[in-house]
């Protein structure tokens, strides 16, 4: 009984043990417990005041597991219905899709080039520019600026009209826009020319183009996404890069949202692009 011995021998052994039972604040056990009970009998009743503490470290166990449960369906539900700061509007249109990236990023080592592998129903969106590229850009951003009544506009907090009109798009339209912005800079040419300088202040085309880089990038470290993506190296000898394999994302998704966008344009109304973009 070496535990016994200690308890007994030390000088607070007895003010602690008659915290413990007021701590538990069971009514039953404290008065199992009266002042000046020797120490042996004490000691026969350790075992239900450390099943009432086993049983709250229990209880407390669980409600916190429930508690944290809770926060987490709150986070995955607040997800799947949109965050606080969604358009409201729009917050809803877009449910949570699973999606393989890909335009996967290839070399080929007999001819030492490096090619893009698209996916099978891919439109193209790259390259030299082409009707069928401005026609697949077209389609994700055709009547990109919605037409919205007065009191849809107040809600933003928005009372500007634009030639009479009061438009709004979502985020990701922008952003959308912007990328097309940058990937007609880079085949700037006799398809894509600047705008007439005579519309547009001086330093339109170069500050719009920061701008749209800024955008993007925002736009990325926003979303941050998570999804892992391993690393391989391709390539021949002397020529190595480093290659990722596309892998399965958690997306809003984009055709549904479209599909609404569009509806929702034939409906109220929407205006194409701006002539500067
Ligand atoms: C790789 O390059 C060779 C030589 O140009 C070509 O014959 C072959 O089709 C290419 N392979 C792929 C997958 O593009
Ligand atoms: C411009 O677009 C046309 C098709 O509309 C294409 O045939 C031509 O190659 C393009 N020109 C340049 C310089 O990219």
């Amino acid at each position: 009984m070496a535990f016994n011995s200690t308890l007994s021998k030390k000088p607070g052994a007895s003010v602690f043990y008659h915290q413990v039972t007021e701590a538990t604040s069971t009514e039953q056990l404290v008065s199992e417990y009266p002042e000046e009970k020797p120490v042996t009998t004490r000691y026969k009743n350790w075992l239900p005041i450390w099943v009432t503490v086993v049983l709250l470290i229990l209880v407390a166990s669980f409600a916190s597991y429930s508690l944290h449960l809770s926060i987490k369906l709150n986070h995955a539900l607040e997800e799947q219905r949109g965050y606080s700061t969604d358009w409201e509007l729009v917050r809803g249109t877009a449910k949570l899709v699973q999606k393989k990236y890909t335009a996967t990023f290839r070399t080929n080592d007999t001819a030492d080039t490096v090619y893009i592998e698209y996916g099978p129903n891919d439109p193209k969106y790259v390259g030299e520019p082409s009707p069928e590229i401005d026609e697949a850009w077209h389609n994700l951003l055709k009547g990109q600026y919605l037409i919205i009544s007065e009191e849809e506009a107040m809600k933003l907090n928005r009372h500007d009209l634009v030639e009479g009109l009061y438009l709004a798009e979502p985020e990701v339209m922008h952003s959308l826009h912007c990328l097309n912005a940058i990937r007609k800079s880079l085949y700037y040419g006799p398809n894509y020319t600047h705008h007439n300088p005579d519309e547009l202040p001086k330093n339109y085309h170069k500050t719009h183009i920061d701008h749209c880089i800024e955008q993007i990038r925002q736009n990325i470290q926003c979303a941050l996404d998570l999804t892992p993506i391993p690393i391989f190296v391709a390539g021949r000898e002397g020529h190595r890069i480093y290659v990722g394999e596309p892998q399965v994302h958690t997306c809003r998704d984009w055709d549904s949202f479209r599909e609404w966008y569009t509806v929702r344009g034939e409906k109220f109304g929407n205006i194409g692009s701006f002539k500067g973009s």
